[in-house]
């Protein structure tokens, strides 16, 4: 069994929650639609559903949080975030947005074209989604190995280099505004990119003139693994390796809210002088003035805190650590998951769950249906509702190459006794996997419709 070390916080402030009876907990699921997304979070009883926005923040970040200063323009709490951000990410210019996806789309609006291509190991969602919206093309470039659940390559978030190479020159320099790459690749599993594999990209984009941005979400958990698996890496501090990381690049997004531990938050860094302009003119528009960019100042001196918070060894050590122990107790009653275990969450294999489920009825949706109905818990499906789309040139459905069900961890919120619940909880279900069927679309829109999909079963 991996080592499990104890939790490196205790705890000040709890919150309550509590399991709904069986009957109870199924009618919820028909009124949703049988879309989890759209259960009440009091319904839920272990909430994996993501670990974004939903971890605990320290009590260095709540105090920080009454120094806020709200000033519409150059508050304090801009600057001190101005300086934790240049510290850790050395980018020239930066604004702070209200999440992710709103530095995703200020991107987007700045510099895709319809019909332009952007290449990444793989895109999240959001990021898919925000560059389809504006008539582009998110191209995932990622390993072959990334899609074998089964393999224990221990950067299978790598991008192929040689086949960023030859997309370059198939589709042409010039229609390609920028690349990116996702740290951790949390659409395939949570896991990480080699520094010797960003350097790799780095300079293939170098090569080309194409700026490359990081998706930095989950940054520091990529930089520990790192530190973790990679030759060289052992003695460096974990801001170190970010430096470096970070050093290669033209510029990032990231959702703060993810491993800079707050409920909300983004970032948006570059170090091109007239891009940062148009960037500056399109936040202004969307989401305030940047020095705020959607955000209230507590929530900037919170962020300014978490980024360091998120960087401390021994978080991570545990963080990773809870995550492996998971996936080893998943594994012992008989779910497969990706292998080796990833950062943030972990993905359950759901076509190795339920084989007699085709792709088109989503084998992913029935497990997070059947976790609920068994334990009150939630998790998100990450396979045909999320990924299935018509191909743009032949109209033709195009399926993901896997089906996952992830279980995402909220950072420093659930303890080991959680872990061995939810774990119980889907021996249960492996035991009856052959009765449980598939579902079909009552409703879904074009665009990110996972989250107001409603479904019925077959
Ligand atoms: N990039 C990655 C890699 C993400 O995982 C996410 C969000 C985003 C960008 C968008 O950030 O939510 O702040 O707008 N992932 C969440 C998740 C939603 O559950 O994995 P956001």
């Amino acid at each position: 069994m991996p080592t499990y070390p104890p939790e490196p916080f205790r705890i000040k402030v709890t919150e309550t929650i509590r399991l709904i009876p069986p009957e109870e907990r199924k009618a919820k699921l028909k009124d949703a639609g049988y879309n989890v997304f759209t259960l009440k979070a009091e319904d839920i009883f272990i909430d994996l559903l993501t670990d974004s926005g939903t971890g605990a923040m320290s009590q260095d970040q709540w105090a920080a949080i009454m120094r806020g200063d709200e000033s519409y323009a150059g508050a304090r709490s801009f600057h001190r975030l101005k300086a934790a951000v240049e510290d850790i990410f050395g980018f020239k210019y930066f604004v702070p947005t209200h999440q992710g996806r709103a530095a995703e789309n200020i991107l987007s609006a700045c510099m895709v074209k319809p019909g332009q291509y952007i290449p990444s190991n793989m895109h999240f969602d959001t990021t898919d989604a925000n560059i389809r919206a504006r008539g582009g093309r998110p191209t995932n470039l990622i390993i072959d190995e990334a899609f074998d659940p089964a393999n224990p390559h221990p950067f299978k978030g790598n991008m192929d280099i040689g086949k960023l190479r030859d997309f370059i020159q198939k589709v042409g320099v010039e229609k390609i505004p920028f690349g990116m790459i996702t740290v951790t690749n949390n659409a395939g599993g949570g896991q990480p990119v080699s520094m010797e594999n960003i350097r790799a990209v780095a300079a293939v984009y170098r090569e080309f003139k194409i700026p490359f941005f990081i998706d930095s979400a989950r940054f520091a958990e990529n930089a520990y693994f790192i530190k973790l698996r990679e030759p060289g890496y052992g003695n460096r501090t974990v801001i170190e390796i970010a430096r470096e990381m970070f050093g290669l690049a033209d510029g990032m997004t990231m959702s703060a809210k993810k491993d800079a531990i707050v409920n909300i938050g983004g970032l948006l860094c570059l170090n091109d002088e007239v891009l940062f302009q148009q960037i500056k003119n399109e936040l202004i528009l969307r989401e305030g003035f940047p020095t705020y960019g959607g955000l209230a100042g507590r929530d900037l001196d919170a962020m300014a805190v978490g980024l360091y918070g998120g960087l401390d060894e021994i978080y991570l050590a545990y963080r990773l650590a809870q995550t492996a122990y998971l996936v080893f107790r998943l594994n012992e009653v008989g779910i497969p998951t990706i292998q080796p275990a990833g950062g943030h969450a972990v993905y359950l294999d759901a076509a190795h769950v339920f084989p007699h489920i085709p792709q088109s009825e989503f084998p992913g949706q029935a497990l997070a249906v059947e976790l609920y109905l068994e334990g009150g818990i939630r998790g998100s499906e990450i396979g045909s509702v999320m990924f299935a789309h018509p191909d743009p040139d032949s109209g033709k459905m195009v399926y993901p190459k896997l089906e996952l069900y992830r279980l995402a961890i909220p950072r420093r919120t659930y303890t080991q006794s959680h872990m061995d619940y939810v774990a119980e909880c889907a021996g249960k279900i492996k035991a009856r996997a052959d009765k449980v069927k598939g579902y079909r679309f009552t409703y879904a829109p074009d665009l990110l419709r996972h989250f107001t999909a409603r479904f019925e079963p077959l």
